[in-house]
C-alpha cells in the first residue's frame, strides 16, 4: 500500500486529533495544532495511505536549530517505515534552511522513538527531570548536529537508499 506524504492542513485536525489521542498523553489540543499551522517557520507535513491520514510531523525553526515538536504513526501502521520518511523530510527541511542542528525531548522510556532517532544519528546531550506528565517522566533532549555537512550526506543517502529497498 502506498504512503505518501503532504502538507497538513486545517481541514486534516479531526483526524489528527484522533492519532494524537491515540499517541500521546497528555495529547496537544486543536488550538496547539492551529498555533503550528498558523506560525512560519514550520514543516507540519501529514502521511496518508488510501486517502487517510496515518502519521505526521511537526518541526519548526527556532533560531539556528529545527525542533522536532511531534511525530507520530498510527499503531497499525507502524515499523513499516512512515516516521522513517518523515524523518527524512525532516532533515530535508533543515537542510533546506540551511539549518544543521535538529534537537527534540522524548520520554526516557520510548524505546521506538530513541531507535528511530539514534537510527538518524541523534544523541543524548541532558536529562529534564520530571519533564513529562501523565506518567510524569524524564525526557531525554536528543541532538543530531552537522545535517548540512558532507559527512551526514553519506548517513543520509544510506536511510534513503534502505527505504527504497524495504
Ligand atoms: C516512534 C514512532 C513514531 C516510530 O514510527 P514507525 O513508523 O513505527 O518507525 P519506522 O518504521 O520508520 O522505524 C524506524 C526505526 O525506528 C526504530 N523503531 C521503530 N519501532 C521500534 C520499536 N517498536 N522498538 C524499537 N525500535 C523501533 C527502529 O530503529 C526502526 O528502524 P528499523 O526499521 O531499521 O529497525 C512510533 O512508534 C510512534 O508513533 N510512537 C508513538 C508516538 C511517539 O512516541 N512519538 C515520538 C515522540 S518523541
Amino acid at each position: 500500500m502506498e504512503v505518501t506524504l503532504r502538507k497538513m492542513t486545517l481541514d486534516d485536525l479531526g483526524e489528527i486529533l484522533e492519532l494524537e489521542n491515540e499517541l500521546f498523553s497528555p495529547p496537544w489540543s486543536y488550538n496547539s495544532f492551529v498555533a503550528e499551522l498558523e506560525s512560519d517557520k514550520r514543516s507540519c507535513l501529514v502521511a496518508e495511505c488510501q486517502a487517510k491520514i496515518i502519521g505526521y510531523s511537526i518541526g519548526a525553526i527556532f533560531y539556528d536549530e529545527v525542533h522536532i515538536m511531534s511525530i507520530g504513526v498510527t499503531r497499525s501502521f507502524q515499523k513499516s517505515q512512515v516516521a522513517t520518511k518523515l524523518m527524512i523530510e525532516m532533515i530535508n527541511f533543515a537542510k533546506s534552511n540551511l539549518i544543521d542542528s535538529i534537537v527534540l525531548e522524548v520520554r526516557a522510556s520510548n524505546k521506538p522513538a530513541i531507535g528511530l532517532y539514534t537510527k538518524f544519528g541523534f544523541g543524548p546531550v541532558a536529562v529534564r527531570r520530571n519533564y513529562y506528565t501523565k506518567p510524569v517522566e524524564d525526557a531525554l533532549v536528543l541532538i543530531l548536529n552537522g545535517v548540512c555537512g558532507v559527512e551526514y550526506e553519506f548517513r543520509f543517502n544510506n536511510l534513503k537508499e534502505g527505504l527504497k529497498t524495504k
